[in-house]
């Protein structure tokens, strides 16, 4: 039971909004120490944070009173688990190589729990290579993250970076709603509201962007319209809903949790590390099979008369969410332009799936970019075709597909 958060703030402007998480934390009984680093005390104040905890804060690594009330190996003993928000780019680098000069990376490293981390900084600094490298390294060594959100920045630009709402924090953090198994058994046909009730669903949607040089990438036709509609149509039928989307022209709906990526690598990372935390994971997404092996950092200029572009393969998010020791419901998609229903049933075998969906493109019957759609779903012993009609509809008749499929699974697990 996560009931005893140890908070680090470090110095962002994103600061003030610690301050709005420790109040929806103490709002759920969870017990908050904060813990500030120099720069953080610059944006808000220690007495706020202590009168919102209710307990001291601590800010120095070696202060005479408080190392003898708690010193810092028992502060970090303490926590059920550790979340640093917001988490400067320094302080990632600091925790990626092991430093231990403050009060917030020695607690870390004297660590023993679970630690989360939620990131703010500015686009250009998040997209660093330096930075991801240092985030890759600690997401290997188990630390979670919660990704930061696109969208305008403190400085003025635009991008990736501003720190995840503290609601959506404290919803990782203690959120992990007991799923109920929904009563209702019903038809795709049938109305959807409520059959999801209380269950968490993640959705991936639209294409990835596989840059090659700073202005040039590889992408694919895929709208996102699919998925988002798989979005509202989970939200509608009571589930808690968070979107992985990758660049799309559409708007999200607003109850669902998004969470902005560019690449098959991001789109990777964001879809397994909150997986476990799902029942259900539906990859509508047209990720990249491939992309390129060396991204140059300038950009490249014409001149032989051919050129050649080396690529590699992604890793396969599908398969690695249905490998996952807590797997979710895992929906894959099939998009084919011959053999669907070989292909689809060998994609739903190979990547141990409990269903795919599949659809023509480059066909009359639908595909990319397009306002209707017809879907083929399989699954171990069945299938259903679902005729051709708008997106809405069609996502509405997958929702209560999955849900009735998802019980006969439970149900059948329970029997046994
Ligand atoms: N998918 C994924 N990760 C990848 C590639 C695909 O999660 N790197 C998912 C897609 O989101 C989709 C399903 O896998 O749900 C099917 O994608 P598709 O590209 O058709 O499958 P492949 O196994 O790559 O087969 P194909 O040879 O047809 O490309």
């Amino acid at each position: 039971m996560n009931n005893r958060i140890l908070l680090a703030v470090c110095g962002g402007i994103a600061a003030y909004k610690a301050a709005e998480l420790t109040r929806l934390l103490r709002k759920k009984n969870v017990e908050v120490q904060v813990v500030m680093t120099e720069s953080a005390t610059q944006f808000v104040s220690a007495l706020t944070f202590q009168a919102l905890s209710g307990n001291p804060v601590q800010t120095r690594l070696l202060d005479e009173y408080e190392e003898q009330a708690m010193g810092h190996i028992h502060l970090a003993r303490w926590a059920s688990s550790i979340v640093i928000a917001p988490a400067t780019a320094n302080m990632i680098a600091k925790l990626s190589y092991g430093l231990a000069d403050d009060l917030v990376s020695t607690l870390c490293l004297a660590a023993t729990c679970p630690i989360y981390v939620a990131p703010a900084m500015n686009q250009a600094m998040w997209h660093n290579p330096v930075t991801q490298e240092n985030i890759a390294r600690l997401k290997q060594r188990g630390i979670s993250m919660i990704d930061p959100e696109q969208g305008e920045q403190a400085c003025g630009e635009t991008g990736i970076g501003r720190m995840a709402e503290p609601a959506s924090i404290c919803a990782r953090l203690i959120g992990d709603k007991p799923y109920l198994m929904p009563q209702t058994n019903v038809d795709s046909t049938q109305k959807t509201r409520g059959i999801l009730e209380g269950v968490k669903v993640l959705i991936s949607a639209g294409p990835t962007r596989e840059p090659l040089d700073p202005v040039r990438y590889i992408t694919n036709r895929s709208s996102g319209k699919m998925g988002y509609a798989l979005a509202e149509a989970a939200l509608q039928a009571g589930a808690s809903v968070t979107l992985v989307t990758g660049v799309v022209n559409l708007k999200a709906p607003a109850a669902a949790e998004v969470v902005q990526v560019e690449t098959a690598e991001q789109m990777y990372h964001a879809v397994t590390s909150r997986a476990q935390e799902h029942n259900i994971y539906i990859g509508a997404a047209a990720v990249a099979d491939y992309a390129p092996v060396q991204i140059k950092e300038q950009k490249i200029k014409t001149q032989a008369h051919e050129s050649t572009i080396i690529l590699q393969k992604t890793k396969d998010i599908l398969a690695a969410v249905a490998l996952l020791p807590h797997r979710p419901f895992v929906v894959g998609f099939a998009a084919e332009t011959h053999d669907l229903a070989v292909y689809a049933k060998g994609k739903l075998v190979r990547k141990k799936l409990d269903m795919i969906a599949a659809n023509w493109v480059g066909k009359e019957q639908g595909g990319f970019d397009r306002d209707e759609n017809s879907l083929h779903v399989f699954w171990h012993d069945g299938d259903k075709v679902l005729p051709m009609t708008s997106k809405t509809q069609l996502a509405q008749q997958l929702i209560a597909l999955i849900s009735k499929r998802m019980n006969e699974k439970m149900a059948a697990k329970i029997a046994l």
